[in-house]
């Protein structure tokens, strides 16, 4: 099922079957090492199924539910299947918020394995429009209308002595910093080791993109932002007028897909500042600039 939550649309299937994780991974053309997050609807349901340490309860406490996935060490009697995260031991956990999602997990009695509804390496969906015909004709879907965040959920682990954020998310740097000072951001061009699927090319429309442009060329449309004297002729959008990165992070995918079916040859897009939400959303731009796979 592809379901509404308050960070992006999952593609959700029962987390201890074999068989769905697997239809998962074939539709989206996901490589089976890049592992998927389990939602729960509670604490209680994940402790019974993974070690919680302090750390990682103070960020449970604090953000649950919400858009905050933490890497947990699996017990060994859980009955997650070992395919959902490559067979790793160490799987990403998240209660989602969204009033949809939990109905659907209040109602089940197993966890959903649920990656971001879109083909693998493609943009993200936050609205039901952007599915691409593939899911949108072979899977049920629940329609939540926009996500709130628009961007997914941060990704932390906690699960030893040296925290770190895996994946910048609805959740900032700043404010995972007020509660673990320590904390680390994952440098990204070492994301193989950690997060398989943290490839350098991701959530990508399919025209080019140029980030932080000083002037847009002939035939490009423009992602902006706040204001200044860029301009498009084929097409133009603006994330923020008024310069509100949350604002912009809800619009981000919105737009890269509206302009991704524009006349155009490619997107050029305006700086964002590179501070709070603006570091997630300049996370996914160059991850999306990217033209080759690795
Ligand atoms: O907001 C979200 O997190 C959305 C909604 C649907 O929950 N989900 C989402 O899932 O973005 P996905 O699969 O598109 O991205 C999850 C990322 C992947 O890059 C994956 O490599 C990483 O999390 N990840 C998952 N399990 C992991 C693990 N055990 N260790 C390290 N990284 C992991
Ligand atoms: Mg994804």
């Amino acid at each position: 099922v592809i379901f509404p939550t308050e960070t992006v649309y999952g593609l959700g299937g029962n987390a201890t079957d074999k068989s769905a994780i697997k239809k998962i991974y074939n539709i989206k053309n996901r490589p089976s090492n890049n592992p998927l997050i389990c939602h729960f609807k509670n604490i209680s349901s994940i402790e019974k199924d993974f070690v919680i340490n302090d750390t990682s309860y103070e960020l449970a406490n604090k953000f649950w539910p919400g858009p905050l996935t933490l890497i947990l060490e699996k017990k060994e009697a859980s009955n997650i299947n070992p395919v959902l995260s490559n067979h790793n031991k160490f799987v990403g956990c998240r209660i989602p918020k969204h009033p949809i999602a939990q109905a659907l997990l209040q109602n089940l009695e197993f966890p959903i394995a649920a990656p971001s509804a879109n083909i693998s390496t493609k943009l993200s969906s936050t609205k039901i429009i952007h599915l691409s015909k593939k899911l949108k004709d072979n899977i049920f879907i629940l329609d939540g209308g926009k996500s709130f965040y628009g961007l997914e959920s941060t990704i932390i682990n906690a699960s030893n002595d040296n925290p770190k954020i895996l994946r910048l998310g609805s959740i900032t740097l700043e404010v995972i910093e007020k509660i673990i000072p320590s904390i680390i951001l994952e440098n990204y061009s070492n994301f193989s080791n950690q997060s398989p699927g943290q490839q350098i090319k991701h959530y990508s429309p399919n025209l080019p993109l140029r980030i932080n442009v000083n002037s847009v060329l002939k035939g490009e449309a423009l992602l902006n932002f706040g204001t200044n004297n860029l301009k498009s002729e084929i097409m133009e959008l603006n994330l923020s007028t008024s310069g509100n990165l949350e604002e912009a992070g809800k619009n981000l995918y919105d737009f890269l897909h509206k302009l991704d079916n524009s006349q155009s040859i490619g997107i050029a897009v305006a700086p964002v500042p590179n501070n709070n939400l603006g570091k997630t959303i300049n996370d996914r731009l160059k991850r999306a600039s990217k033209t080759n796979l690795n």
